[in-house]
């Protein structure tokens, strides 16, 4: 066995203890997990004198990324997009660059709408559930996957007529802010649109000359069963929890979870 993967057996053993322990986000990791972080991933995730994933939410979200990448992407799959939102997008260009894919909940909608679609994802577990999908889907030559950080992205000036990262972009340092949005700008071309679906700093991003619009309609949480919605209730809106069992229903309205949903997104166009 590879160094590697022996890495990747010892980590997966881990995320089978946090499983059986049926623990909600904030209780699963301990400081002890922060060994799966690469150095420049530790340096941006992990902010001297809060490195505690219990205490630190952001923390344990990244971790649950490359410890835990199925148990994130069921949520995912679960909390999908307002069709709307896609439809917004500028369709029909030639390139898109997508920061933060994740397992893929918008690069899937953006193949077709791009002639080249450029996916930039830091944690290698969720590129390779990524990976796959594309592959099942028949679309492996139609996205290229690459590795990179918001600010240092991997690609040249003025590269996409759309750059547009879904649920990932923050202002902080490690998830975005400034530099992130300069670098998100850079690889923009003159007149091309820079997007934050399911924005969570309006303020922040209208300063920065962003522009909002959302999109109205009554939206459900669409876990696979109800006994999934309830599981992953213990584990992402523990106190919903009781309600989601309550409800009994498989679809559970965000309301419900107490969370915003995803209709929204800021957008800048760059000037020519
Ligand atoms: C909540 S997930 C969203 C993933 C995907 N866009 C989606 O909508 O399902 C946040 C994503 O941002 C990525 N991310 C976190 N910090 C990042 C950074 N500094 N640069 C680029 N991506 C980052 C994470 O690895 C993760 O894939």
């Amino acid at each position: 066995m590879t160094k590697a993967e022996a890495q990747t057996q010892e980590f997966s053993e881990r995320a089978g203890a946090h499983a059986a322990a049926g623990r909600e986000l904030r209780q699963r990791y301990t400081v002890a997990d922060l060994a799966v972080f690469t150095a420049e991933e530790a340096r941006r995730f992990v902010p001297p004198g809060n490195g505690d994933p219990r205490s630190n939410v952001v923390l344990a979200w990244e971790l649950l990324y490359r410890l835990e990448p199925e148990l994130y992407d069921r949520l995912a799959r679960a909390e999908r997009l307002h069709p709307e939102v896609v439809r917004w997008l500028p369709g029909q260009v030639d390139r898109i660059a997508e920061v933060g894919a994740g397992t893929g909940r918008l690069t899937m909608e953006l193949i077709g709408r791009g002639r080249q679609v450029v996916a930039v994802e830091p944690a290698r577990p969720l590129r390779r559930i990524l990976r796959r999908k594309l592959e099942a889907a028949g679309h492996g030559d139609r996205v290229r996957l690459v590795h990179g950080f918001f600010d240092q992205l991997p690609l040249p000036d003025d590269f996409a007529d759309l750059v547009v990262a879904c649920s990932a972009f923050t202002p902080s340092d490690g998830h975005g802010g400034d530099a992130g949005l300069a670098e998100m700008e850079r690889v923009c071309r003159p007149g091309g649109c820079v997007a934050i679906i399911w924005p969570n700093h309006l303020d922040w991003l209208a300063a920065r000359g962003f522009e909002y619009v959302s999109f109205p309609g009554p939206m459900s949480v669409e876990f696979g069963s109800c006994r999934e919605a309830a599981e992953l209730a213990e584990i992402f809106y523990p106190k919903a929890a009781g309600a989601v069992r309550q409800y009994g229903e498989r679809n559970v309205p965000f309301e419900i979870l107490g969370l915003n949903p995803p209709r929204d997104l800021a957008f800048k166009v760059m000037a020519g």
